[in-house]
């Protein structure tokens, strides 16, 4: 298969069908924009599986995503759509670069899910959009933003809620959406404990109830281990529906 993209976490093939493409995960992990390289063992396998999960059953609450079946444990085929180049950020307890570019306390509960655009260019450091620089830049309609912010907030409740029967505590999370050749919007890309922040609710100690990428960002140590945590959590809350 032709290979058309080698992301950090990820590469994309081109499949026969135009209209599939497959996904597979890697065991690589970078931070702060690639400039922290490391792996972490059986991570692929473990999003792959995670986001297939979430998807299935996003998808069957009415939201489209672009996943189509997982042929194996670390690939994933999708739907072709085209990507819009906007990382969508929402948030329901302060942590990481709110807190940073804020001064707000990590952990403190927030009024209201905070939905934040940030632009998905690397070399640009992935810098937070205003509505205005959106439509300066023109990468997206006020209409599709519009969109994007109500399936954002629409998803969020339903995996706030779903995480919550983990015991897992959902702060955080970056969603990416693509347009099919129609112009319909699909929740593309992955859900996982790379993209989401997840506290564990069981936990009082603020390292300990890490149980996402930030083990990984702040060298906690364990990370595997959180990382099947929050699988075998999500598996069993998906099973129990
Ligand atoms: O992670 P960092 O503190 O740099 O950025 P953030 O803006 O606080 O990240 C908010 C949420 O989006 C976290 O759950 C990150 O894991 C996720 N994120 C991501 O998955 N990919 C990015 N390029 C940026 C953030």
């Amino acid at each position: 298969m032709e290979k058309l993209y080698e992301g950090k976490a990820k590469i994309l093939y081109q499949t026969d069908d135009p209209d599939i493409l497959l996904t597979y995960y890697k065991d690589d992990a970078t931070a702060f924009n690639a400039q922290k390289r490391g792996q972490i063992v059986g991570k692929g396998e473990i999003n792959c599986t995670v986001s297939t999960a979430l998807f299935q059953w996003l998808e069957s609450l009415g939201i489209p995503t672009h996943y189509i079946d997982r042929p194996s444990s670390r690939e994933m085929r999708v739907k072709a759509i085209k990507i819009i180049p906007l990382e969508v950020v929402v948030r329901n307890i302060a942590a990481g670069s709110l807190c940073k570019q804020t001064g707000l306390k990590e952990g403190k509960v927030l009024p209201f899910p905070l939905v934040e655009f940030y632009l998905k260019d690397d070399a640009l450091g992935d810098p937070l959009l205003t509505p205005d620089r959106i439509k300066v830049i023109d990468i997206a309609s006020e209409e599709q933003v519009n969109q994007l912010r109500d399936l954002a907030l629409q998803i969020n409740q339903y995996l706030q809620e779903f995480f919550d029967k983990c015991q897992i505590i959902l702060v955080d999370f970056k969603l990416e959406f693509g347009v099919d050749k129609t112009g319909k919007i699909y929740l593309g890309d992955e859900i996982s404990p790379d993209t989401c922040r997840l506290w564990d609710k069981t936990q009082e100690d603020a390292q300990a109830r890490i149980l996402d990428k930030d083990r990984f960002r702040r060298d906690l140590g364990d990370v595997e281990t959180a990382y099947q945590q929050v699988q075998a959590r999500v598996l069993q809350q998906i099973e129990s529906l």
